[in-house]
């Protein structure tokens, strides 16, 4: 069994492709040409990819909307992505300093041509100052892998950097005191895709409420770069019967990225 089929039954693909379009037709669309090249495009990082920091965060627990910015940052310049990452481990904008172990500023190539935004760190994350390490995280390393990506080939950040408490949904303050992170790691990186990851971060980048089901459908900008909306890994481990509209969102993510190099 090839790898890639291995790594499409782990998806929870396979079968079902299998079960609806014959096994021949699905493995042929499966066996999509790699996206290599998307390691052979990157600049070799002029930092190299700086292991992940942590970041204190704030306070409330409700659901998020993304709501104006209640946490005025220092200062609304660029830093550079040294001072950024030591801004988010040293961030007490929010109550989330309080009972993080350590605040989590990402994973990855800081040149990727591919970013992807997921909600906030969660007890194996906090623990470890890494996202995505856990079973969401190992969920997500195999669809990427499904497109021929890996970890040089995306950088990996989070809405909140620090924890919320026994894993609650980010609160609107919170996402507004962490929301210029965000915005200065997207405009360091400058990737030429960026992908939400569940709705939290959908909503934090383009303003919207609107259902994950609503947005996935369309290809979104934000300033100027092009937005893919799909499901969060988490979602996808309670919800296998998703999985097959992710790996179609995949596989536009692929063909965005190709057509883009
Ligand atoms: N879920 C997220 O949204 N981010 C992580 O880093 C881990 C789980």
């Amino acid at each position: 069994m090839s790898r890639q089929h291995l790594l499409l039954r782990e998806l929870g693909l396979a079968p079902r492709w299998r079960l609806r379009h014959g096994a021949a037709l699905e493995l042929e669309s499966v066996s999509m040409p790699v996206l290599a090249p998307v390691a052979a495009n990157l600049v070799p990082a002029a930092t190299p990819a700086q292991p992940v920091v942590a970041v204190p965060v704030v306070v409330p627990v409700a659901e998020a909307v993304p709501a104006p910015a209640v946490v005025e940052p220092a200062t609304t310049a660029l830093p550079d992505w040294a001072d950024l990452q030591q801004q988010v481990a040293s961030c007490t904008a929010c109550g989330l300093c309080q009972t993080r172990t350590q605040a989590v500023f990402g994973k990855g190539n800081p040149r990727a041509r591919l970013m992807l935004v997921g909600e906030a760190p969660g007890a194996e994350e906090d623990k470890l100052g890494l996202p995505f390490v856990g079973k969401a995280g190992q969920l997500l390393d195999n669809m990427l892998s499904a497109i021929g990506l890996g970890q040089d080939d995306v950088f990996i950040a989070n809405v909140l950097k620090c924890r919320p408490p026994g894993n609650r949904n980010p609160a609107a303050d919170e996402i507004a005191a962490c929301a210029d992170y965000l915005r200065w790691q997207i405009a360091h990186v400058q990737p030429e895709v960026l992908v939400t990851l569940g709705r939290f971060a959908a909503h934090a980048l383009l303003q919207s409420d609107a259902a994950i089901g609503a947005l996935r459908r369309e290809t979104h900008q934000y300033q100027g770069i092009p937005l893919f909306v799909t499901f969060h890994p988490a979602y996808l481990l309670r919800s296998p019967g998703e999985k097959a509209k992710a790996w179609q969102d995949l596989l536009a993510i692929r063909r965005a990225l190709a057509n883009k190099a």
